[in-house]
């Protein structure tokens, strides 16, 4: 089995594991008001009647905003917990969408990004399925989190950190101008538009 396997076997067994206590431990003071951030740049660049897709969807804490959301994940057990909360969520892998081009009209993802070993091949699935633009976030590898986070070397969940220039040159790649970006606590959201 590959590398890149190896760490998705992983991550989808840590997180079948985690999804009965995931809200729960989510209620902490720095999820809530990260959990808070995140809704608002949502709400400020995505319509809220709009088509979405939120991939890595987990429990549902934002599919829950968008009546007309739909959300993908890989791991069976956070599905589960979404669906349970009458949401439309099944699963899927952020690397191999099964949706047609333009199906939506935007595609986010938070807290997600930065488990995917081929996070390029996420962004261009993304963005094929989207007609007009993303949100996404990753974890900015200049802060307080990034030291943090290596310090605690995470292993069996795989995080990694990643650099604005690099990802505004992939985004430039991809074809996408970023029209908003914010960070908060090493979680750097940015917003991009499909160019014509
Ligand atoms: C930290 S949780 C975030 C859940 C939700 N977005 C939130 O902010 O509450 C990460 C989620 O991403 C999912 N995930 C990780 N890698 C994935 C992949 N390659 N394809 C689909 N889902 C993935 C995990 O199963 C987990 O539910």
């Amino acid at each position: 089995m590959s590398e890149k396997s190896l760490k998705n076997n992983a991550i989808k067994k840590y997180y079948n594991k985690y999804a009965n206590h995931y809200d729960l431990e989510r209620k902490t003071i720095h999820f809530l008001k990260l959990n808070k951030i995140q809704l608002e740049f949502l709400k400020a660049n995505i319509p809220e009647n709009s088509k979405v897709l939120e991939v890595g969807s987990g429990t549902g804490q934002f599919l829950k905003s968008f009546p007309k959301g739909i959300g993908i994940d890989f791991s069976k057990e956070m599905v589960n917990i979404a669906k349970n909360k009458g949401l439309q969520a099944s699963i899927g892998n952020a690397t191999d969408i099964k949706f047609k081009d333009n199906y939506f009209d935007y595609t986010y993802s938070f807290k997600v990004f930065a488990h995917v070993p081929n996070c390029e091949k996420m962004l261009s699935e993304m963005i094929r399925v989207s007609k007009k633009g993303i949100v996404f976030d990753f974890y900015n590898i200049f802060s307080l989190k990034a030291i943090k986070d290596n310090i605690r070397e995470i292993k069996t969940n795989y995080i990694r950190h990643d650099n604005f220039n690099s990802i505004k040159i992939l985004l430039k790649d991809l074809n996408i101008t970023i029209k908003e970006k914010k960070e908060h606590k090493g979680y750097f959201m940015i917003y991009g538009v499909k160019n014509e």
